[in-house]
């Protein structure tokens, strides 16, 4: 992809487990960097120092997440944060806006969990905006599937359905981030996957075993469609492969 000659960027949520890896690799390929979250100062819901934050940016990567996910908590977190930043930078004369969101949560049969809901309406809140933008949807974090087995476990049991999940590494996120931000946009939605498509129940079951986790892993029946969390179309695919390496494929 093309490099522009300078950008300045804004990667909202810069500290956190995404952003800050982002960070460090722009600015490693010489790229300014500046970093807006609760720690410097930044708030997005109350209005605190964004108008300042994107003074000079051309591009803003939204890393932005919240502990909430009940529906309520979540979507007033993903919708007005995204809302507040599209305003702001179009004031500030942003000409890229790159959303991290999650692979399923654009389709018509995707999860109903309040945190998904919350997804759909952060793209929503983006495409209503006039900042030209790229949804980057990504499947979960290989190192995010411990947490997905504690959201899963009902009275000390994991209950998981055979829904199909391709976890992918996070720094190969990180690095399609970056491409993404050098490339100067806007891209549409793009999405990433790792190499390896997995039975959710198999997959927690695998990893609880491997970490000495005695919790039960029960396979329960579906909400949605199997393939809902998977893509459906053309995507990136990681190389690294699942570390825990005695887990069934999907086929
Ligand atoms: N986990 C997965 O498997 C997965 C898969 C696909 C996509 N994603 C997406 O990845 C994104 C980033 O996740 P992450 O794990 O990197 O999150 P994280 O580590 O929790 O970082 C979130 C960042 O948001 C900032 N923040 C929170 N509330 C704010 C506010 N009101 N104003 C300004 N900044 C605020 C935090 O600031 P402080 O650092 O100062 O607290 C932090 O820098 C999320 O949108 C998530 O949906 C995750």
């Amino acid at each position: 992809m093309k490099e522009p000659a300078k950008v300045k960027v804004l990667i909202a949520g810069g500290r956190g487990r995404v952003g800050s890896k982002v960070a460090d690799l722009l600015e490693s390929r010489g790229v300014e960097v500046v970093s807006g979250g609760l720690d410097d100062g930044v708030d997005y819901i109350e209005g605190t120092r964004v108008a300042e934050v994107l003074e000079g940016v051309d591009t803003i990567v939204n890393v932005l997440n919240t502990n909430r996910f009940d529906e309520e908590g979540a979507v007033s977190f993903f919708d007005g944060t995204t809302r507040a930043l599209t305003a702001a930078g179009e004031e500030a004369g942003v000409r890229h806006h790159i959303l991290l969101s999650i692979v399923g949560v654009g389709d018509e049969d995707g999860s109903d969990i309040g945190y998904y809901l919350a997804k759909v309406a952060q793209e929503r809140a983006l495409k209503a905006g006039s900042i030209p933008y790229t949804v980057v949807r990504s499947t979960q974090f290989q190192s995010y599937v411990p947490v997905l087995a504690d959201q899963h476990t009902v009275d000390g049991k994991v209950l998981a359905p055979r829904d199909l999940i391709q976890p992918v590494e996070l720094d190969e996120l990180a690095a399609l981030l970056v491409e993404v931000t050098l490339s100067g946009g806007p891209l549409g939605d793009v999405e990433i996957a790792g190499p390896e498509r997995f039975h959710m129940d198999d997959l927690l079951r695998g990893t609880l075993a491997a970490t000495g986790d005695p919790r039960d892993v029960v396979t329960v029946e579906s909400l949605g469609a199997e393939d809902a969390m998977v893509p459906r179309g053309e995507y990136h695919v990681g190389k690294t492969l699942y570390p825990i390496r005695d887990i069934p494929l999907a086929s």
